[in-house]
């Protein structure tokens, strides 16, 4: 199989290797089941594009009836390394979650503004829970204060790429998370 090694030329270090990756989404996914079991109706809603690989793995360990949504929002754009203080939804999703529990799945809360945003928009359709999953989260660099239900991996401040998240969409299929070297990787 072709890989893309390229990753190599700007990868500082490896940050979270898959087995731990792995480790913590398996523990996640028996939390969450454990916890919704008797609730009710489970929307897992996946905000694009950096919340697949997560969401796809995370599902294999959700032991309980859920469906599945996805949501993409503007960030920032190709090349930029911060969030613009104003978000979009780019695509909504397609459920109806009134009376319905959504967990979102996001790859990562860097300073909370898309989160911010985006869950008093899910909370005004009537849903009965809106809570947060993610993988990662750099809370130094938090400037909204988003609340979390279930987090993988708190890291330090460093751009990093892999398991879902991009350089400039590139290698999100990486099953590790690196940290980027940016003295290599000028976009
Ligand atoms: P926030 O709105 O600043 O919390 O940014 C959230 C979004 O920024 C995430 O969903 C990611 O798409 C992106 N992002 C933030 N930090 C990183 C990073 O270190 N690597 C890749 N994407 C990142
Ligand atoms: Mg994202």
């Amino acid at each position: 199989m072709e890989m893309d090694e390229e990753y190599r030329k700007y990868l500082a270090k490896i940050l979270l290797d898959a087995d731990t990756v792995q480790t913590r989404v398996a523990e996640l996914g028996a939390q969450i089941s454990e916890e919704y079991r008797t609730k009710g109706d489970l929307i897992l809603l996946c905000i694009l594009k950096g919340g697949v690989m997560f969401m796809v793995d995370l599902m294999r360990h959700i032991t309980i009836p859920h469906k599945i949504d996805f949501m993409a929002v503007s960030s920032y754009g190709s090349g930029a390394r911060q969030s613009v203080g104003h978000v979009r939804i780019l695509m909504d999703m397609s459920a109806d979650i009134s009376d319905k529990h959504v967990l979102i799945v996001e790859d990562i809360i860097d300073s909370g503004h898309t989160l911010s945003y985006i869950v008093p928009q899910l909370e005004a359709r009537g849903p009965k829970s809106v809570k947060i999953c993610t993988l990662l989260s750099k809370p130094s660099r938090r400037e909204v204060d988003v609340p979390v239900e279930y987090l993988g991996f708190e890291i330090p401040n460093e751009f990093v790429f892999g398991y879902g998240l991009d350089l400039d969409e590139r290698f999100r299929n990486l099953p590790f998370v690196g940290v980027v070297d940016l003295d290599k990787y000028k976009p």
